[in-house]
């Protein structure tokens, strides 16, 4: 694992869609796992401005997203489909048959879940997972005591994450109490994860999942594994990592960064 601190959440991001932008130019069919989430709002309309402004073209790119609401439809605006349409889908040149989401609203929900981890395989794995980072410590909506080997299904939201999503339901009580996610085992077989966590509400959460012991209450923590996992940080949310001098010597001095600096 390798942690970036940048000095604002402007700059984070910035990186972070650099990092995203470099991928796609060098493999235009990229198979790229998208997040949601107000962290993946900034990072989006990044890529979207190089859209527009720098000739980044998504026409092969295909994307897998980590979950969907349980009972929230496509057409539902709180919906994680219509939250990639607004976000980033309807603004770039993207094919719609290429882009998918778990369908929440199955009878089968078992069913489906088998289904979209038989599609991740079909297109050849993921390339390179977006993720964010929920405060109960989740990936995805792994949420805690998440087998650290499982695979997409249904899970019950906690109270926590119910209520980090309460303003887009109007209340805590009113977001859905389950959602179907990638498992994540099914997130550590992308080949890079890119995870990105900014500000200061998630200074404690971050230092527990990357430099505490792994463990299943805290799902993030099993990146630790990943052979090529990238965590990068605004200054406020990296108040509290004990290496933080270090993760600031790497960008200011390996090589492998400076194209970034
Ligand atoms: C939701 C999503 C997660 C996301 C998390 C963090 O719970 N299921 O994938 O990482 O929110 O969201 P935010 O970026 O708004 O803090």
């Amino acid at each position: 694992m390798e942690i970036l601190i940048r000095p604002t959440t402007d700059l984070a991001t910035d990186l972070a869609a650099g990092l995203v932008a470099d991928r796609l130019r060098a493999r235009p069919d990229l198979v790229l796992g998208c997040a949601t989430g107000r962290t993946m709002e900034n990072l989006y309309a990044n890529l979207v401005e190089r859209h527009r402004h720098d000739n980044l073209s998504f026409a092969r790119c295909v994307t897998f997203n980590l979950d969907e609401y349980v009972g929230l439809g496509a057409d539902d605006p709180r919906s994680y489909h219509a939250y990639m349409r607004e976000h980033l889908f309807r603004h770039v040149d993207i094919d719609p048959a290429h882009t998918h989401l778990p369908d929440g609203t199955a009878d089968n929900l078992a069913g489906e879940a088998k289904h979209y981890e038989g599609q991740i395989a079909a297109a050849g794995g993921i390339d390179l997972q977006l993720l964010g980072l929920g405060e109960s410590g989740h990936i995805g909506f792994n949420e805690p005591l998440s087998s650290l080997m499982s695979r997409t299904r249904q899970k019950a939201l906690t109270p926590t994450t119910r209520k980090q999503n309460a303003e887009f339901f109007g209340g805590p009580d009113r977001v859905p109490a389950r959602a179907l996610t990638m498992g994540v085992g099914t997130i550590l077989e992308a080949r890079e994860v890119l995870m990105v966590v900014l500000g200061s509400a998630k200074a404690d959460i971050l230092a527990k999942a990357t430099e505490g012991p792994i463990t299943a209450m805290i799902s993030a923590t099993a990146l630790q594994l990943h052979p090529n996992c990238k965590v990068i940080v605004d200054e406020d949310a990296a108040v509290r990592l004990q290496g933080q001098d270090h993760y600031r010597w790497i960008f200011e001095n390996e090589p492998e960064w400076e194209p970034y600096r």
